[in-house]
């Protein structure tokens, strides 16, 4: 059995309380591993480390922190399949996706490595003469790092990469689901060049783990991307001494399909953005608004293919839908599937545990579509987070956008239309954080803000593009005056007018 480590300061170390948790492979139970159950002594020994070493790390000038990335993605991209692999084996999802999860943090790398040597500030005129005025971006100092299981390499790295180009250090507590991912890509880093003390991996639950990362005043960010439920406790303990918080949450992501639309050409989109990654993405599709007139025939084909679709272990190459994370999540999942029916959906595809042969193993949950669902039903409004998808149905444009408007999230949208007028309505009256024409609601990328609306977030956009900075660093503004006298804004100025007037 393996025995995996927290890394402090450079070394990797047990839990002082010696406590481990298991990781196991959801399609089949086999055991990954064991990492540490750490508790509130480890967190407070990695917020010291990486807060010795943040003095040092903010000096390496940023090109130079940028190097170090580049060296881990030059690793990332030699151990693509291997990882990939590994990933498949703990998180469960299909092996093309998890290799594009690492796919992600590669491109995630490479652009964080290019702002190295950009970090853009400001440079503005002054009102006076002989003075500059201009603003540089600081590191925030030890920040925390939160992250979800569904995308072990990938979310961490949108995190990570843009921490450490900034000049932060950091304490990472990954997933309880996903331990032994985020031990392989600390191993990459710690490879890569990234000194001791700067990247500090905590393995553990949310209590005690999370909990005391997020209550240390030490740590002045938490990144955090999980439930909305959690999101919420985060921001409150954050509120109480004013720690800056950025949360990614859940998402209710919905594909509207016009009457002018490419009916096939959506089905393809639905069906990726449904079923991929078994429906565990934040930007997974779970509701399908259809307009009236193209209804029947979308959803006869549409069910066609997805009771077709195959479960299995991800590395198999005849598997399109893996299993989920674990036992809570077939629950919920399956409580989801008696609610539908409960408030009068019709279950037309899936709507079961699968449990043929090789699948009792594992927690598999048949690909499901609910159909005669109203906007205002608990399957319509709530987060699943599985392979289950809600077929609601519009009399026009306007009003599937207002359906599409009326959850308490607002991450991805789609809309498949042959109209170009139509799309840019749509462009312009959809409130969401992405917006995709003729495209499913999954796949953003690294070069663009990733983030929603509503209940999804609170205004922080990360995934990429340079908006990611406004989280990791902290404005200083700058006035030198080079005049030799005192200057005074906003009276001094008075005089100069009135002298170039006269
Ligand atoms: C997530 O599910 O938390 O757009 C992130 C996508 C991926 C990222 C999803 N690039 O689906």
């Amino acid at each position: 059995m393996k025995e995996y480590l927290n890394y402090i300061e450079g070394k990797w170390v047990p839990a002082k309380s010696g406590k481990t948790l298991e990781s196991r492979n959801p399609a089949n139970g086999a055991l990954i591993g064991v990492v540490p159950d750490s508790g509130t002594e480890d967190v407070n020994d990695a917020v010291d480390a990486a807060a010795r070493a943040f003095e040092k790390w903010r000096k390496f000038s940023a090109p130079k922190r940028a190097e170090i990335i580049v060296r881990a993605v030059e690793i990332l991209r030699a151990r693509k399949q291997l990882l990939g692999e590994m990933l498949t084996r703990e998180m469960g999802k299909v092996i093309q996706e998890a290799r594009g999860d690492v796919q992600e943090a590669i491109d995630m790398g490479m652009y964080m490595a290019g702002e190295g040597r950009r970090l853009n500030g400001l440079l503005v005129p002054s009102e006076l003469p002989n003075k500059w005025g201009m603003a540089v971006r600081d590191p925030l100092g030890v920040v925390g790092i939160i992250t979800p299981w569904n995308f072990p390499i990938a979310v961490p790295s949108w995190k990570i990469f843009p921490a450490l180009v900034c000049g932060n250090t950091l304490v990472w507590k990954p997933a309880e689901d996903t331990p032994v991912m985020a031990v392989e890509f600390v191993k990459i880093l710690e490879e890569a060049g990234v000194p001791p003390g700067v990247i500090n991996l905590v393995t553990g639950y949310g209590e005690p783990a999370g909990a005391a990362l997020v209550d240390h005043p030490q740590v002045r960010l938490i990144s955090f991307t999980g439930s909305t439920e959690t999101g919420r406790l985060i921001a409150m303990k954050c509120a109480q001494n004013l720690k800056r918080v950025s949360l990614e949450m859940g998402g209710k992501n919905a594909i509207i399909v016009l009457d002018d639309a490419d009916v096939d050409l959506a089905i393809e989109g639905i069906l990726w953005s449904a079923f991929g990654t078994s429906g565990q993405r934040c930007t997974a599709c779970s509701r399908v608004i259809a307009h009236q007139a193209i209804k029947k025939e979308l959803l006869d084909k549409l069910a066609a293919r997805a009771s077709k679709l195959r479960l299995g272990d991800g590395l198999l190459p005849t598997t399109d839908v893996g299993p989920v994370i674990n036992q809570e999540a077939v629950e919920k999942i399956d409580a989801y599937t008696q609610i539908a029916r409960k408030e009068g959906a019709a279950v037309i595809v899936g709507g079961a545990r699968a449990m043929d042969g090789a699948l009792a193993q594992g927690f598999f949950y048949a690909p499901t579509i609910f159909d005669n669902v109203v906007p205002t039903m608990r399957v319509a409004q709530e987060e699943i987070f599985g392979p289950s998808l809600s077929v609601i149905r519009a009399d026009s444009q306007e009003q599937a956008i207002a359906i599409n408007n009326q959850t308490n999230y607002g991450l991805s949208t789609s809309i498949y239309t042959t109209n170009v007028n139509r799309a840019f309505e749509a462009m312009r009256d959809i409130t969401t954080g992405l917006l995709y024409v003729n495209a499913g609601t999954i796949g953003s990328e690294v070069q663009l803000p990733f983030g929603g609306t509503r209940g999804t977030g609170n205004g922080h956009r990360e995934g990429g593009g340079p908006v990611v900075l406004e989280t990791f660093t902290e404005w200083k503004t700058i006035y030198v005056d080079y005049s030799g006298r005192l200057q005074r804004a906003q009276i001094d100025t008075d005089e100069l007018s009135s002298r170039i007037v006269r």
